[in-house]
């Protein structure tokens, strides 16, 4: 017999939780207060692209162990294990995280809770939530009613989504040592197919759990902001960034992952979370150890002015009235995510100095021009390079990887292609005529 789960939130953590638990044998009911998102999740569709959820998705409701409510008493009533999976997303001109969708859920839940029940968080927020969390779930529960909180912080990424629930690298989990102590046999449960497998179950206190997501998220965020200062060291002594990135990669202590240079980090994580990170740490009174991503930070963006400089430069120094074909709008393959893309944000930057920019991407078109209308928009790569000036590649699709020269340039106007993603191979397209820029490549 499965555990009766519920999950709160069905955006992409929330959602991709909700079905693996169900694929894990478990009985589980999907909580949010977006109808349109439950109407499109009862009928098996997943409102996002991520490869492989809506197979898992339609087989578990299929099988009876999965469905959707808006309803929290439905939900208070079924389920003894509770997820936590709604978003934290950055407060609107300030580096902290808006923190109101969590406590929501806590204030409407823990008043219906009708026996001992163990709420589990999963999203990503800044060190000292949880605690305050439990202690106001014990307060808000009703008399009799015991209530733990414990944290146990979600690192999926996007794309892999479905594999990094099923397969994580670990799982983390924090407990309060206010609380009974129940959370660490009931997450054994839960995960027991998991840790059978073999993988790492780390438990820790509240505080630890927290701060394992936001430091992982910083580290990546600083490995990609390394290599992208190193790429711009490269660029002016005439040095090959790829080469170098492949080289240090070697040694196991540096490691190959996340040191491709580019336009840099964009997404709903990454950016966000190391801001609110750095806030988090400001309140502490430990300002000065996060510092440091701050330039993480400034790196990042920097490569987008870049990349929209460089375009300037190779069209003869002004992009008024020039044609710019750009290939990929999503923050990275294989979704259909454009939350803070450097991809689009180059595309609007450059229609902004005066371009005509067309776009074109697998899967992220309509998203895009929900977020940015004004930008021209193509059903093919074909189609958006008519008549370019320069064609960008922006987002490294396996689409774009494997095109070759001759399918683009009877409609171009300069062979000129820019390669933001360093996804392309020089040689082949020089060889063919075409004038190659990458990033940190001499
Ligand atoms: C990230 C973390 O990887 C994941 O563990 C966490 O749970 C959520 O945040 P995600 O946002 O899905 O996942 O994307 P990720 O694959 O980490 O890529 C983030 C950004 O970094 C993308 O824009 C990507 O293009 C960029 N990137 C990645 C680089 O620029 N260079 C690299 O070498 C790797």
């Amino acid at each position: 017999m499965g555990i009766r789960v519920a999950v709160f939130g069905t955006g992409y953590l929330g959602a991709t939780h909700a079905a693996c638990m169900a694929e894990l044998g478990h009985d589980v009911v999907g909580v949010d207060v977006d109808e349109s998102k439950l109407t499109a999740l009862r009928s098996g569709e997943v409102p996002f692209y991520e490869p492989g959820l809506s197979e898992v998705l339609r087989r578990n409701i299929e099988a009876g162990r999965l469905r959707f409510t808006s309803s929290y008493a439905e939900a208070a009533e079924f389920a003894d294990v509770h997820f936590l999976g709604v978003g934290t997303p950055q407060k609107r001109g300030e580096f902290g995280a808006d923190m109101r969708y969590v406590f929501a859920v806590i204030e409407e839940l823990a008043p219906l809770l009708t026996r001992p029940t163990v709420i589990f968080g999963k999203s990503t927020v800044p060190v000292g939530t949880a605690a305050q969390l439990g202690a106001l779930a014990r307060e808000l529960a009703p008399d009799g009613v015991d209530v733990e909180v414990a944290w146990n912080p979600e690192f999926l990424r996007e794309g892999f989504a479905v594999k990094d629930t099923l397969h994580p690298d670990r799982i983390v989990l924090g407990l309060d040592p206010a609380a009974e102590g129940r959370a660490e046999d009931v997450a054994r449960e839960v995960y027991s197919d998991l840790i059978d497998e073999g993988i790492p179950f780390l438990v820790t206190d509240l505080a630890t759990a927290e701060l394992v997501k936001v430091a992982a998220n910083a580290f990546l965020a600083t490995k990609i902001s390394f290599i992208n200062a190193i790429a711009e060291v490269c660029e002016v002594a005439g040095a090959d960034v790829t080469t170098l990135a492949d080289a240090i990669g070697y040694d196991e202590r540096i490691g190959r992952r996340f040191l491709n240079a580019g336009i840099g980090f964009g997404g709903g994580c990454l950016p966000k979370d190391i801001r609110a990170f750095m806030a988090r740490a400001g309140e502490l009174g430990a300002d000065q150890a996060l510092t440091f991503l701050r330039e993480v930070d400034a790196i990042n963006m920097r490569r987008r002015t870049t990349m929209v400089d460089t375009t300037k430069r190779i069209c003869d120094g002004s992009l008024l009235g020039k044609r710019i074909a750009v290939l990929g709008a999503a923050f990275k393959p294989n979704s259909d995510d454009v939350r803070d893309s450097p991809a689009l944000n180059i595309a609007g930057q450059i229609q902004l100095q005066g371009a005509a920019v067309s776009v074109y991407d697998p899967k992220a078109i309509h998203n895009s021009k929900a977020i940015f209308p004004t930008l021209g928009y193509g059903l093919s790569a074909k189609d958006v390079c008519q008549g370019a000036d320069a064609v960008l590649v922006l987002t490294e699709w396996e689409e774009f990887r494997k095109m070759t020269p001759s399918e683009i340039e009877g409609v171009v106007r300069r062979k000129v292609i820019v390669d933001g993603r360093n996804c392309l191979d020089p040689s082949v397209w020089r060889s063919a005529g075409w004038s190659y820029y990458g990033v940190g490549r001499s």
